[in-house]
């Protein structure tokens, strides 16, 4: 990977019943791979609230990234994540431009019109002022660069909102160091 360390390492999928590991001794793994220093921050991926408490039992992850984005019912997760520390990190931040609806398509543009936004920066701009990660991706460098001025933004609300916690400022100010605050903001770094 020509790095000498790893930003943050995700348990992708939560163990299924039948796997010879379980969601903790997966997570003591995770553990001893960050004590070598080589990984920066560990969490979790498509996690539930039942396999959140499980973990919880013997440790917090930084991150739970699952799909999240205007329009989608799993509020509980980010609920719970919020009040136990973890960031919620959203995949498929641009889902309501594929699965277009009227109700979200009017939150969407009055997003924009308050705004100024674009439609991809009005869904990030929603994400971000309810403190969660959006994470995205794109192979068009025009779609990355839109996504430029969200990113910014968020920037200037981290003092303000998107901090919450004292972890989440650690993680965020050490990203903000190496220009890295978001994969977004590493892939458009990456490929401007
Ligand atoms: N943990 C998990 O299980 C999981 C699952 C899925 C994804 N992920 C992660 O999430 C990242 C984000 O992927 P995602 O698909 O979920 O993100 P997304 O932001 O919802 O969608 C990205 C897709 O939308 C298109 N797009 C980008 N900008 C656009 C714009 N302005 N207008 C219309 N379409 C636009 C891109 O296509 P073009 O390339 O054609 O622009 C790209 O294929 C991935 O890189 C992956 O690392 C994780």
């Amino acid at each position: 990977m020509n790095t000498n360390y790893i930003d943050l390492l995700l348990i992708h999928f939560p163990p299924k019943p039948n796997d010879p590991y379980t969601i903790q001794s997966l997570w003591q793994e995770f553990v001893s791979i960050k004590a070598t220093g080589k990984v920066r921050y560990i969490g979790v991926s498509n996690f539930d609230i039942p396999q959140l408490n499980t973990l919880l039992e013997i440790g917090t992850p930084t991150i739970n990234q699952i799909q999240y984005y205007l329009g989608s019912d799993n509020l509980e997760v980010v609920e719970f994540c919020k009040n136990h520390g973890i960031l919620v990190e959203a995949y498929g931040p641009l889902t309501p431009l594929r699965n277009p609806n009227p109700k979200t398509d009017a939150l969407i543009e009055k997003l924009q019109n308050a705004n100024h936004l674009t439609k991809s920066q009005a869904l990030f701009r929603y994400l971000l002022d309810n403190n969660i990660l959006p994470i995205t991706t794109s192979f068009k460098k025009e779609r990355l660069k839109e996504a430029l001025p969200a990113v910014a933004a968020a920037l200037e609300l981290v003092d303000l909102k998107f901090l919450f916690s004292r972890k989440y400022r650690n993680f965020l100010e050490i990203h903000l160091t190496q220009e890295r605050s978001w994969q977004c903001g590493h892939h458009l770094i990456a490929s401007s």
